[in-house]
């Protein structure tokens, strides 16, 4: 390397070896690093979400961001259908569920466990998610894919927050939503954490 920080071309020896992906025993430890920092709790309630790839791929969401707990409401598909077991892999263990409730039932039992119940849903009066108050503990609802949310689950509910697009679409794909905003949930208690990034040595 010249003083110029040039490396003619060659690539500089990394200080503490060749980037690699980590190996599964260190990803657990980052993972029990992040989960001692993090403390709001977290639950969603599905409503009416009829493909069984979504609601494996949200099991999947759920249990990597520590979700408590999944209402399955309307006709959502339960994870004892196969077909949600090849995007659950599995994840279903990690989070306690309950199926066939109805919207207004659910809503009550997430309310009743100290929830504040915020739909991710596009409405007129929804607030974009990243202005969203998603402090404390937080039921997040997602609705189907034919017809979102029902009008029972809007009106039961305590806010509704929706996820800006800027593309030429009508909506995301729901398990997309939920990622997202289960994602910007976890996001703000992180971000407020004071000291270092948990895994750093
Ligand atoms: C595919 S969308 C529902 C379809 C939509 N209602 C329609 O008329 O085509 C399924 C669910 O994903 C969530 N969703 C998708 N895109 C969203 C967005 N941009 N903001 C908030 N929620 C969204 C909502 O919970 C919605 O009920």
């Amino acid at each position: 390397m010249n003083d110029h920080g040039d490396t003619g071309g060659r690539r500089a020896a990394r200080p503490g070896g060749p980037r690699r992906q980590l190996r599964p025993t260190d990803v657990k430890r980052l993972n029990r690093a992040w989960r001692r920092e993090t403390h709001g709790r977290l639950a969603l309630i599905v409503e009416s979400v009829t493909g069984p790839f979504n609601v494996g791929s949200i099991f999947r969401t759920a249990a990597a961001f520590g979700v408590d707990r999944i209402w399955l409401a309307g006709n959502t598909v339960g994870p004892a259908n196969p077909k949600v077991q090849k995007t659950a892999l599995g994840c279903d263990r990690f989070v306690r569920y309950e199926e066939g409730v109805t919207p207004r039932d659910a809503v009550r039992a997430a309310r009743e466990d100290g929830y504040r119940v915020v739909a991710v849903e596009l409405t007129g009066d929804a607030v974009p998610l990243h202005e969203a108050d998603l402090a404390g503990d937080v039921c997040l609802v997602v609705g189907g894919e034919d017809h979102g949310c029902s009008p029972a689950l809007l009106e039961a509910v305590d806010a509704v927050c929706y996820i800006p697009q800027t593309g030429r679409v009508g909506s995301l794909n729901v398990a997309v939503a939920a990622a997202i905003a289960l994602a910007e949930a976890r996001r703000r208690e992180w971000a407020a954490l004071p000291g270092p990034v948990p895994g750093r040595a």
